[in-house]
């Protein structure tokens, strides 16, 4: 299995809890290496923009709130089929759904302040990790 990257938030209800060593120490256990992170207060600008492919959706407007409301982590995520990997350990969106002992399961409040954020495919990770990070933050 190829080593490759993805795209991750700790979202605002995680960095409120200071539950960002936390998830970081869940991420890492999963086998996936921190090379980028830094800690942003994002803009309406960034949010809409992140998020720009759900603008239709009806929680579009609460979700960009919810992302502007404190401050987040992003980062970029090493290790062997990242993107899954992530996925596997942040579990299912909605935290009613997710398994046992992923982040979502134990530590989200609602499918809104759901904790972490993770890219859904390899593409997309591509284009998230350049919406926040230049080549030289990261260092693999
Ligand atoms: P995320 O992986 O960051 O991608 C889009 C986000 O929209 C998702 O996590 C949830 O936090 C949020 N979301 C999805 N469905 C709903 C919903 N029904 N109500 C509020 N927020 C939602």
């Amino acid at each position: 299995m190829a080593v490759t990257r993805t795209f991750s938030i700790i979202k605002p209800d995680a960095t409120r809890r200071n539950l960002t060593g936390v998830v970081t120490k869940m991420l890492e256990e999963a086998g996936l290496r921190v090379v980028a992170s830094k800690r942003i207060h994002m803009s309406r600008e960034q949010a809409e923009g992140f998020y720009a492919v759900h603008k239709e959706r009806p929680f579009f407007g609460e979700l960009v709130e919810f992302m502007m409301s404190e401050p987040v982590v992003v980062q970029v995520l090493e290790g062997e089929d990242a993107v899954k990997r992530n996925r596997d350990i942040m579990g299912a969106t909605n935290p009613a759904e997710a398994e046992a002992g992923t982040i979502r399961k134990e530590h989200a409040l609602s499918i809104g302040e759901n904790t972490v954020h993770g890219s859904d495919s390899e593409e997309n990770a591509k284009i998230e990790i350049d919406f926040f990070f230049n080549k030289e933050e990261i260092v693999g």
